[in-house]
């Protein structure tokens, strides 16, 4: 065994080193903040007080988190915690690990929102018992297979006008988004379902004007290829199906049972995804509005907009139940 490190700076330079010869691909960063993490002190605490000393208990938990660092298990399960458009979340096993790219998931949300209708101004605390939320909402909102809550948390915080439900079949993982929905403040503006898609929105008479997902997407056949990293992940959040489009066909096909009339379906797309979504989502009625790429250029972010006849059929049933005129947003 090498030397115990006796300081903080000694003691990041020890974990980059083994996390180096491990492969692990920014190894210095990585035990900046496992060290950070064990001094529950902000990163960058080893450049603040470089000589301090360690104690023996710091340094070996820095060595158990740096060796099961090394055996590939993601930093963040290790520390807990990721961080998805400027929101703190608790990340456990239970859950996927929200990814930067997931973010432009948002942004298409938003831009989808925007278009729709003019933000209306924040809702105050009397008026948030459930049903005026939803005669008040300009929208409603529901992040399908939410895992640590991430797009609901992050659509929910930029837009307090919007009502949002968050479903996932796990169990497990809902525990994890509810407590972040807590921490942050936002529990009573998403409601937390658990159950299979959309079955518990229907189950519960909701109607949405805009779905959000980033469904399982890996194909069976890629799955035992992946990063080891991400092999520490659920598999019942990686997993697509035969072809990876297992989720994006159900979600096309089954989301007209919550679907209001000038709904729209936001979804992140697996790699080289986009011409089989955008022709299942056709086969299903719906227009393809626009594809984002991420930041390296990979068609990523898929916003569908609801077929002309699903906005007249819902509109007549629904006699136009919030009694303002629906548009659709493309
Ligand atoms: C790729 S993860 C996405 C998690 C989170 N939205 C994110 O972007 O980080 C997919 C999520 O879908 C959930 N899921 C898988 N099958 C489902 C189903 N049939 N019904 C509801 N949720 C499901 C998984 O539990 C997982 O949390």
């Amino acid at each position: 065994m090498t030397p115990a490190p006796r300081t903080r700076m000694q003691g990041a330079l020890w974990g980059a080193r083994r996390l180096d010869r491990a492969g692990v691909a920014a190894p210095r960063a990585e035990a900046e903040g496992l060290l950070a993490h064990v001094l529950s002190q902000p990163k960058h605490a080893c450049y603040l007080e470089p000589d301090a000393p360690l104690t023996a208990d710091e340094t070996a938990r820095l060595r158990s988190l740096v060796a099961r660092r090394a055996d590939g298990v993601p930093l963040q399960y290790l520390t807990g915690t990721e961080t998805f458009r400027g929101l703190e979340l608790e990340v456990t096993p239970d859950v996927l690990i929200p990814r930067p790219e997931t973010e432009g998931v948002v942004d298409a949300a938003l831009r989808v929102l925007a278009e729709r209708r003019p933000a209306g101004p924040p809702v105050k605390r009397h008026q948030q018992a459930a049903v005026e939320r939803h005669q008040q909402a300009a929208a409603v909102v529901a992040d399908i297979g939410t895992g640590s809550g991430c797009l609901a948390l992050a659509l929910a915080r930029v837009r307090p006008d919007v009502v949002v439900y968050a479903t996932d079949c796990s169990a497990a993982a809902l525990a994890v988004a509810e407590r972040n929905a807590r921490r942050l403040g936002l529990a009573d503006r998403v409601t937390f379902l658990c159950g299979d898609l959309f079955e518990p929105l229907a189950r519960a008479g909701v109607r949405v004007d805009l779905v959000v997902s980033n469904p399982p997407y890996v194909a069976d056949e890629h799955l035992p290829t992946l990063q080891i990293e991400v092999r520490h992940e659920p598999e019942s959040a990686l997993r697509g199906g035969v072809d990876g489009l297992h989720f994006y066909r159900r979600i096309v096909a089954e989301a007209g049972s919550v679907l209001a009339a000038c709904a729209g379906i936001v979804v992140e797309l697996g790699y080289g995804q986009a011409d089989a979504v955008g022709a299942l989502a056709r086969g299903a009625g719906f227009d393809v509005a626009r594809i984002d790429p991420d930041f390296q250029r990979i068609p990523r972010v898929m916003t569908l907009a609801a077929p002309r006849p699903l906005i007249d059929a819902v509109q007549r049933a629904d006699g136009n139940r919030r009694g303002r005129v629906l548009v659709p947003f493309n």
